[in-house]
This record gives structure tokens, sequence and C-alpha cells, in this order.
């Protein structure tokens, strides 16, 4: 297990190219494996996360050739993946897992599907349960967890309304609905992340918008494509942390994704004095995409609460961490689903942050983490729990402690961004 030691700086200036997102590349992937054609995939994610993604489609017959900075996949066309004879990995990736269900539900083969410790712990019945309802048969392990054993077949086509918030199950559900006779529609509480949306518009696919509900047009002729994935704004945040918090600072990251169901956190951000100007935005394939330049400047803290938590859920580690580094500090409310992420995430975050030497109260939904005024960090050792956005929250927060922090187990950061250590170097003046 790596320890890294993350050591105090004073700036950080440059520009920097994020990986491709991350939520994009898993449904590129997908939907061009049950296209026609061979689709091409320039920026397609390096997360260990999409990677987990390629490793289900190849195991169902899909080919698939990885070169420097593309991917390339030849469809299997709605009908033609195969059946695997071994377990289907997700990894540690619940994108993964939870898509795939959708997937192998309208397959006329049974699929086992599998992840790692993490993930075998993640709630699954919130999938089942509308898979089922198509007509699906899915077994898991007492309570719903993965190993999961995904019996396909003929599936009817279904009105869902989610009770919870997640673009994951809506996902699933669209997916299936490519396998079902007749219009499948999912309504939403909130709007959430709408990329499976748009990317089945690219594709071909019949998808209609109503309010929060979506509905897709089952078994549609998919086309190959040439498409190029926006960088991920999940992962930009990181160094847009770092650089408001540190003095001097100047940085501009190219070619984020700025869909707006992502931007809340630049929002957020904005309203608490970060200083961040976006460039030459343009639409690509439906995705809005820009160049961020963000500068050093004071932060005033704030609360997030109620829809704006739901919108920033993959953000709300680093905000979480940059509260020490705030006037007023951070309270995060109404996030009782960061429990259940890759890590507890709360618990995770509190126990750290103190570990440095922050004040915080841990709430059930979240947690209050004191500002400046409560005293400056120094450095500690932090246990990420294999966490990939913990990890890269805390070596921002070390950037700015009094002394050396060291990150155990450093390298859970390739689930999602595998050149972050080396590009924080990089951009980083002591
Ligand atoms: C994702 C949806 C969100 C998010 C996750 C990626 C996606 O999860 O937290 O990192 O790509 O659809 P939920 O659907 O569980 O909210």
């Amino acid at each position: 297990m790596a320890r890294l030691v993350i050591a105090p700086a004073r700036s950080l200036t440059g520009s920097l190219q994020v990986p491709g997102d991350k939520s994009i590349s898993h449904r590129y992937a997908i939907l061009a494996a049950l296209a026609k054609g061979t689709t091409e995939i320039r920026n397609f994610s390096s997360a260990v996360d999409c990677a987990s993604t390629l490793g289900c489609l190849r195991r169902l017959g899909v080919e698939i050739r990885t070169e420097a900075d593309r991917v390339r996949i030849a469809g299997a066309g709605l009908a033609g993946l195969k059946r695997s004879w071994r377990a289907l990995d997700a990894g540690n990736s619940g994108t993964t897992m939870r898509l795939m269900m959708g997937v192998l539900a309208g397959q006329p083969f049974t699929s086992k599907l599998t992840g790692d410790d993490s993930l075998r712990r993640r709630p699954m019945r919130r999938v089942m349960e509308p898979l089922a309802q198509m007509g699906a048969q899915i077994a898991a392990r007492e309570g719903g967890f993965a190993p999961l054993e995904v019996r396909g077949g003929a599936l009817q086509p279904i009105d869902y309304t989610l009770p919870v918030a997640s673009a994951q199950v809506k996902s699933a559900v669209l997916l299936a609905g490519l396998f079902a006779d007749g219009d499948t529609s999912v309504t939403e509480p909130m709007a959430t992340r709408d990329h499976t949306e748009l990317a089945l518009e690219v594709f071909g696919a019949e998808v209609a918008r109503n309010g929060r509900t979506i509905r897709v047009h089952g078994r549609p002729q998919l086309h190959a494509q040439k498409l190029a994935v926006p960088g991920d704004l999940s992962s930009a945040v990181f160094f847009l942390a770092a650089a408001s918090l540190l003095p001097d600072s100047n940085l501009m990251l190219n070619n984020v994704g700025l869909n707006p169901t992502r931007t809340a956190v630049l929002d957020f951000l904005t309203s608490m004095g970060a200083s961040l100007r976006l460039v030459g935005v343009e639409m690509q394939q439906g995705e809005l995409v820009g160049d961020v330049a963000v500068k050093h400047a004071p932060l005033s803290g704030g609360v997030i609460s109620g829809e704006a938590t739901g919108k920033m859920i993959d953000e709300l580690p680093m905000l979480a961490a940059l509260g020490p580094y705030t006037e007023q500090g951070i309270e995060i409310r109404d996030a009782a689903e960061l429990r259940v992420k890759e890590s507890d995430r709360i618990a995770a975050l509190a126990g750290n942050l103190r570990r440095m030497g922050a004040q915080v109260d841990e709430l059930p939904d979240g947690l209050r983490v004191a500002g400046r005024s409560a005293g400056r960090l120094h450095g500690g050792e932090i246990d990420p729990r294999g966490d990939h956005r913990i990890a890269m929250a805390f070596a921002v927060a070390a950037l700015g402690a009094d002394g050396p922090t060291t990150i155990l187990g450093s390298e859970c950061a390739a689930i999602s961004f595998p050149e972050f250590f080396e590009r924080l170097a990089q951009l980083t003046d002591r």
C-alpha cells in the first residue's frame, strides 16, 4: 500500500487537461457495444472504473481496441451480446454494475455480476426492483448486495418513478427499455445527470423529455459514432479547490465538461467567492464543454442542503475538506447517500479531517466543518479507506496545511484519475 507524503505548497500555476468524463465514458462504451458498426471514442476516461466497463463488455463478446487516447468498439448490435460463462467484474464501479444490470436484464441469457469488497456492500435493490417489474429475474446476496445473477429475457416497458434521485438507476431502466417493446419512462424526483439521455439520442434512439420524465422507445437501431469525451468536471474540482485555496495560484483547466446537470459545484464555489471564469464554451454531441480559469480567492464557506446536495454529490468530499480554509466553514446536510458511496464518505471525511486538526461535527446526513477561526490544519496520516475521492480531497487539503500529510493507499485515486498525483506535483510551486 503506497504511502504518499504531500508537503505544504505555495501556489498552483499552469494549465491542465483532466481525463475524459467517467460518467460519459461508461455510457458511450455501452451504447457503442449495442450499436451497429465501429464507434471511435477520443479522450475516453483513463479511470480504472471505465476499464471495468470495457472488461465487462469484452466478456460479452464485444471487440474493443484501446489506443493512446482513443477506444474503438466494434458494436455487436442490440441482439449481438454473447453469454459470458465467467462472472462480469465491475471492480469498484457502481456505475458499471448498475448500468450493466439494465443491459443484462434484456439479454436472452443469464449473467453473473460481481465487484470488489466496497461494491459488494453497496445497495443494488434500487436497480433490481424496476428491472424485476420489467420481467428480469435478479438474484442477489441477502440484503440486495452483489454478487448478482441476472436472468434476462423479454422485457415489458414500464413507467417508473424513482424513489431515490439516482442517475445510475434512471440509466439502468432506460437501457433496459431498449430491449422492451414500446415506450419505457422514468420520472425523477429531481434532475440528475442526463448523459444517458443525451448519449442515447446521439446513437440514434428516440428519446422524449417532458419535465422530469424521460421516455425511450424500445428496440431502436443504434448507429456507431465518432465521439469525443469532455474532461471530467468532478476531477477538475480538485484543482479548482487547490488553486482557490493557495495564494498566487493561477490555473487553466482545458476542455472540461460543463453539462448543466453537473455544474452546481461551480455555482457553489462562485457563491463562496471563488474566482472562476469559463472560456470558449461550446456544444459537443449535446454536451457543453469549455475551459475553466481559476485564481486564488478567499472563500466564505456556506451550507449545502436539499437538491444542491444531490447535484454536487461527487464533489462533496472536496468541498468538505475545503471547510477549514473558509471563513465560516462548510455544512453539508441531506447527504445520507454519501454513506453508501465507495466508502462511508461522511465517516471518512469526519475522521480524516479531525486527524489534520479540524473541528468537525458528524451528523447522520452530513457534517459540519468549522472554518478558519477554529485553527489551522496541521498535517496528519490520512486513511482514505480505498476511496479515490477521499484520497484526492485530502491531498488538496494537505497543500494548505502547516506540516506534511501522508496519504495511505494513495493508489486508489486511479479509480477515477490515475494521473492525479503526477499532475498535482507538476503544477505545484513550493
Ligand atoms: C453516476 C451517478 C451518481 C454519481 C456517480 C456516477 C453516474 O451516482 O454519484 O459517481 O455516472 O450515473 P447515483 O446514481 O448513485 O446518484
